[in-house]
C-alpha cells in the first residue's frame, strides 16, 4: 500500500518532554502506511510580517514539509488550558502568507499528554478550532493520555501498559483510515 506522508509537530521544547515520548510511541505504534516527517519547531523565530518575504531556512522547511504532505499530526502539551506559545507561533508562521496557508485542506490529527487526568483536553479543543479556521480537516474524537506514572512511556517511546498501548494503536489506526479517505485519489 502507498505511504501517506504526515508532518509531525511536537509542541514541547522541554528536555525529557512527556509529549516527545508520546510522539516516539506514535511513530512506533501507527500503521506502517503512515510515514511521519518530523519538523522541529523549537528554533523558529517569532512571527512578524517580514518573515513572509524573506523566510529563514527553519520557516521554509516547516512550510515546505506541510505543503508537500497531505496530512499532519500534532502531539502537544496543554499550557494554561490552551496550546503552548511555541506551537501557536509555528502555526501562525505556517499560515502565512494568507494565500499560501500551509494548513488548507490537510487531514489533521491531534493528541497530547500531561500528568493530569484530563490534561490536554481543553488545549486540544483550542488547537482543533485553530486548525479548522485554517481549513484543515481535523479528525473527530479525542485522545488525551494521562501520564499517570513517571515511566508510562519510556524515552524510546516504549509503553509497557497494554491498555495504553492498545488505545494509542487504535487511535492511530483510525487516523490512518481518516487520512486514506481524505488523501488517496
Ligand atoms: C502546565 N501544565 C499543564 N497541564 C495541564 O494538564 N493543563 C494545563 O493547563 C497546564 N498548564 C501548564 C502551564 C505551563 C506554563 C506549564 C509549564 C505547565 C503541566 C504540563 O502538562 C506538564 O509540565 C507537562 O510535562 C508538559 O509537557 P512536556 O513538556 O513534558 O511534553
Amino acid at each position: 500500500m502507498d505511504e501517506i506522508h504526515v508532518t509531525l509537530l511536537v509542541g514541547s521544547a522541554r528536555e525529557g518532554s512527556l509529549n516527545e515520548r508520546l510522539a516516539k510511541a506514535i511513530e512506533k505504534l501507527a500503521p506502517p502506511e503512515l510515514a511521519f516527517d518530523r519538523v522541529e519547531i523549537t528554533g523558529l523565530p517569532f512571527y512578524e510580517s517580514s518573515l513572509e518575504g524573506a523566510p529563514p531556512q527553519s520557516v521554509t522547511r516547516l512550510k515546505a514539509t506541510l505543503d508537500i504532505n497531505p496530512a499532519l499530526f500534532v502531539v502537544s502539551p496543554e499550557f494554561n488550558r490552551s496550546i503552548p506559545g511555541m506551537l501557536k507561533n509555528a502555526i501562525d508562521i505556517a499560515s502565512r502568507p494568507m494565500d499560501k496557508n500551509s494548513f488548507m485542506g490537510k487531514a489533521a490529527g491531534i493528541i497530547g499528554t500531561s500528568p493530569g487526568p484530563i490534561g490536554t483536553a481543553v488545549g486540544q479543543q483550542h488547537l482543533r478550532q485553530i486548525l479548522a479556521i485554517l481549513g484543515a480537516n481535523v479528525m473527530g474524537g479525542e485522545a488525551y493520555i494521562a501520564f499517570s506514572k513517571p515511566d508510562l512511556i519510556d524515552e524510546f517511546g516504549h509503553i509497557e501498559d497494554e491498555s495504553v498501548r492498545n488505545f494509542i494503536q487504535t487511535y492511530m489506526e483510525k487516523f490512518a483510515e481518516f487520512t486514506a479517505r481524505l488523501c488517496r485519489p
